[in-house]
């Protein structure tokens, strides 16, 4: 992959553009909110429509010349909807937190109230962290998971939900790797006459092809990002019912956004026919046979893995059992030594911060998408804790990892 135009305008961009398609070639990407997108993505995402202005959506624009902007968007809408069935799709939030943006601004006033999964149990900034817009312009307050199971607990979150009379309850997580009861929450929502916003954006791919059970049609707002499992182009998406759809339409444009990033929004209609083909449920089953094989293997050896597996993309393990002096950080840094890039995450009950803390995350759909199997991501699950347990194996394992890169080639 080079990029001859930018070398020849500058090339210092140029340099470390090729030196990241060489790190994503050459080294195994588990960040479960990452994955490798197609060629076609890629194009579509680089394409002219950089330089359009659309603000509005397709047939009722502010600007002229939006003729193959509406073809673009109008199929990007088309293919969320038979992809996830939702009746008004937006795909026009610049990411998942601009839509989980838009969502609570078409929704809240200030000073509104929110109940969302603690971050250090596996929420997201954007379900209202203090260093987040979120957190400063919604009083929130958070639920939690089970500390023994690390499963969510309904019971106890119908009772906080009684208590707190909450506007919104946000399900949906970045580090939760088990199945989320869409109906239970949905159920304690309505009883707090409360609205339910369910985060779909680490499993939309899953959501997609009916691996994970669907909040469509479950709960009032559905968001997500469209660039994880789901492989499509950079950005965000909401989905509702028609009687919210102009509420959401205004709040994301003009309320929170101008112009529409078209370029990525043709690289998500690319992205959602792709996941329309059969091939995508198989490769989504994929993802979640290598998450339980890796989640085995890492169980096998030793290590934490929360709630004892996973029904997900991802693994979150908990280092303090087996490692209580090695922080996520420093397993993390060992690992990108030897070429696997993942990332330190916090774990239920944590002990340390949110900067460093004591596990990590581990996904599957970047390494599924270069065609690794189940086999390969049990003997990868192996090189993980072969360096883990110890440092010095760090070279022999980082010689693995090019074997395997170059046995799963990338961007050929
Ligand atoms: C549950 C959840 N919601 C929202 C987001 C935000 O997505 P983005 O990075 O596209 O803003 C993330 C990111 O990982 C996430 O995990």
């Amino acid at each position: 992959m080079e990029y001859e135009a930018v070398r020849a305008a500058d090339p210092a961009v140029a340099d470390a553009l090729e030196a990241e398609v060489d790190r994503q070639r050459t080294g195994l990407q588990l960040i479960a909110s990452e994955n490798h997108v197609s060629r076609a993505v890629l194009e579509a995402q680089s394409s002219v429509l950089t330089n359009k202005y659309a603000e509005g959506y397709p047939g009722k624009r502010y600007y002229g010349g939006c003729k193959y902007a509406d073809i673009v968007e109008q199929l990007a809408i088309d293919r969320a909807k038979e992809l996830w069935g939702a009746e008004h799709v937006n795909v026009q939030p610049h990411s998942g937190t601009q839509a989980n943006q838009g969502v609570y601004y078409a929704m809240l006033e200030p000073g509104d109230r929110i109940l969302s999964l603690d971050l250090t149990h596996g929420g997201h900034l954007s379900h209202g962290h203090p260093a987040n817009f979120a957190g400063q312009l919604y009083e929130v307050e958070h639920y939690s998971v089970d500390a023994d199971t690390g499963r969510l607990d309904y019971d106890t979150l119908a009772t906080q939900a009684a208590t707190f009379e909450p506007d919104v309850i946000v399900s949906g997580y970045s580090a939760y790797p088990r199945v989320v009861d869409w109906n239970a929450v949905q159920d304690i929502a309505e009883d707090v006459d409360a609205y339910h916003v369910a985060d779909i954006a680490h499993i939309t791919g899953l959501v997609a092809t009916g691996a994970h059970p669907s909040p469509v049609g479950v709960a009032d707002f559905i968001t997500g990002s469209t660039h994880k499992t789901i492989r499509a182009g950079r950005g965000g998406i909401i989905m509702c019912n028609e009687e919210h759809a102009d509420a959401i339409d205004r709040a994301v444009f003009p309320g929170g956004q101008g112009g529409p990033l078209l370029h990525n929004i043709a690289g998500k209609a690319v992205g959602f026919a792709e996941a329309l083909e059969p091939a995508f449920e198989t490769h989504i089953e994929q993802v979640i046979a290598n998450a339980r094989a890796m989640a085995a293997e890492l169980d096998a050896r030793g290590l934490e893995v929360v709630s004892g597996g996973t029904d997900t993309h991802l693994v979150l393990v908990d280092l303090r059992p087996s490692h209580p002096e090695l922080t996520g950080g420093e397993a993390a840094e060992a690992l990108e030594e030897a070429g696997i890039t993942l990332n330190a995450n916090t774990v239920p009950g944590e002990s340390r911060s949110a900067l460093d803390p004591s596990g990590i995350r581990i996904g599957t759909p970047a390494i599924t998408t270069r065609g690794f199997d189940t086999a390969t991501a049990k003997e990868l699950a192996t090189l993980i804790v072969e360096v883990i347990d110890d440092p010095l194996a760090t070279e022999s394992v980082a010689e693995r990892v090019q074997e395997l890169c170059a046995d799963h080639p990338l961007y050929e």
